[in-house]
C-alpha cells in the first residue's frame, strides 16, 4: 500500500473519473482524495468522501481548489470528448486548454505534480496507423486532437521551464461499465454490451470493419498510478506515452459478445461525423516505450474484458447474478 497522499480529481464524474475516485480513495483513504466537476457527481461518489464543483475554466477556483485542500496530485480528466467538440469546437478548447493551463498554474504554485490523459486522436491522416509511433508525424484534424496535442506540449513546456512534474498517457478508446461514455468516437465499444445485454441488439454507428485500438478501464487506472509512481528520471515522454491493449472492430466485438449472446443482433447506421474522426485515428498504438521506460503491462484482452463487461452490466440489472458477483 502507497503512503497516503492528498489528491484532487477534476472531470470526476466522467466515465474515467467515476471508477479512479474510488481507485484512489481505496488507496490513499477516501477524506484524501477530493472529487470535482463542473456536473453533479454520482451520489456514490459524493457521500463517500470529500467533493465540489469546480468549473476547470475559472482558474480562482482551481487554485483555491488545489490549495484549500492542499492536494500533492493532481488527476486533471475534465475534458471535452471527440465527438462532443466537434459540436462545441470553441468550448473544447476553452475545456481543454485554457482549463489544462489554470490546472498546471494551480499545480505550479501549490508544487503538486499532474496526471494529463491524452489520447490516440493527437495522431491525423497523415500518422502511421498501425502501428502509430510514439514520435512522428502528429498532425490532428478534430479539435480534440488539435487541443489534446497542443496539452501534451504545454505539459512537456511546464516541466521544462517551470519544473512541474507533470506526466500523461495517451489512452486508446476505454471500456468500462461504471459510467457511460461522454460523446466520444469509441463509445460504441461500450454501448454495445448495454444492447446486448438490455435488448439482444445494437445499431452501431461505425462502419462493420473499422478498427480500433482499446484499453479496459482496470488497466487505464493501473497504468495512470503506475507512471506517477515511476521514477521521473526515468521517462523519455512524460507527456505523453502511448498504452494500448487491444484492437477490434464492431463486427469483432459483435461475434466476441456472440460467444455469450448467441441471439445477439448488430446492424448498422453510419454516423459520417464520428467515421470521420475514426477514419484518422491509429488502429493500434505502439507501446513499445511505455513498456521498456516503466514498466507498462496491461492484463486484459478482448476475450476477458466481454467476459467482464457482461457480467458487470448483468449483475446491475440482474438481482440474482448481482448476489453472485458480490460473493
Ligand atoms: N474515455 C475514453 O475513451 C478516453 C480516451 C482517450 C482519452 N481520454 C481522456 O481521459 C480523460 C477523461 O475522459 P472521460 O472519458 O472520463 O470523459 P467524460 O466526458 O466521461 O468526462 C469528462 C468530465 O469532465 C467534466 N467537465 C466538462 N467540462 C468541465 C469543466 N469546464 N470543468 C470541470 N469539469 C468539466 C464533465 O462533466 C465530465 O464529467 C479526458 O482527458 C479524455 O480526453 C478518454
Amino acid at each position: 500500500m502507497p503512503p497516503a497522499e492528498r489528491i484532487l480529481v477534476t472531470g470526476a464524474a466522467g466515465q474515467v473519473g467515476s471508477e479512479l475516485v474510488p481507485y484512489l480513495r481505496e488507496r490513499h483513504g477516501p477524506e484524501n482524495v477530493v472529487a470535482t466537476d463542473l456536473n453533479p457527481l454520482p451520489e456514490a461518489l459524493a457521500r463517500a468522501g470529500p467533493h465540489l464543483r469546480v468549473d476547470c475554466r475559472d482558474p480562482a477556483a482551481v487554485e483555491d481548489a488545489v490549495r484549500r485542500h492542499d492536494a500533492r496530485v493532481v488527476y486533471h480528466l475534465a475534458a471535452i470528448l471527440s465527438a462532443a467538440g466537434e459540436e462545441a469546437p470553441r468550448r473544447a478548447f476553452q475545456v481543454n486548454l485554457e482549463g489544462l493551463v489554470y490546472v498546471l498554474d494551480a499545480a505550479r504554485g501549490a508544487g503538486a505534480s499532474v496526471f494529463v490523459p491524452s489520447s490516440i486522436a493527437v495522431f491525423g491522416p497523415s500518422s502511421p496507423r498501425d502501428p502509430a509511433p510514439q514520435e512522428g508525424a502528429l498532425r490532428p484534424t478534430s479539435m480534440y486532437g488539435i487541443t489534446k496535442l497542443s496539452g501534451e506540449l504545454l505539459c512537456d513546456y511546464y516541466h521544462l521551464r517551470f519544473g512541474v512534474d507533470v506526466r500523461g498517457l495517451r489512452f486508446p478508446g476505454i471500456i468500462s461499465h461504471v459510467t457511460r461514455p461522454g460523446r466520444g468516437t469509441t463509445d460504441f465499444a461500450v454501448e454495445i454490451f448495454y444492447g446486448a445485454v438490455e435488448e439482444g441488439r445494437y445499431t452501431c454507428y461505425l462502419e462493420p470493419d473499422t478498427r480500433m485500438d482499446f484499453l479496459y478501464i482496470s488497466d487505464a487506472l493501473e497504468g495512470a498510478v503506475a507512471l506517477m509512481a515511476a521514477d521521473g528520471d526515468g521517462l523519455r515522454y512524460r507527456n505523453a506515452y502511448n498504452v494500448t491493449s487491444f484492437q477490434a472492430t464492431p463486427e469483432e466485438l459483435a461475434r466476441a459478445i456472440r460467444a455469450h449472446v448467441p441471439e445477439f443482433e448488430v446492424d448498422y447506421e453510419v454516423d459520417p461525423v464520428r467515421q470521420a474522426l475514426a477514419d484518422t485515428w491509429p488502429r493500434r498504438l505502439d507501446d513499445g516505450p511505455a513498456r521498456a521506460d516503466w514498466g507498462w503491462r496491461p492484463r486484459y484482452d478482448l476475450e476477458s474484458v466481454v467476459e467482464e463487461m457482461l457480467q458487470r452490466i448483468r449483475a446491475r440489472t440482474n438481482p440474482e447474478e448481482r448476489r453472485v458477483d458480490a460473493s
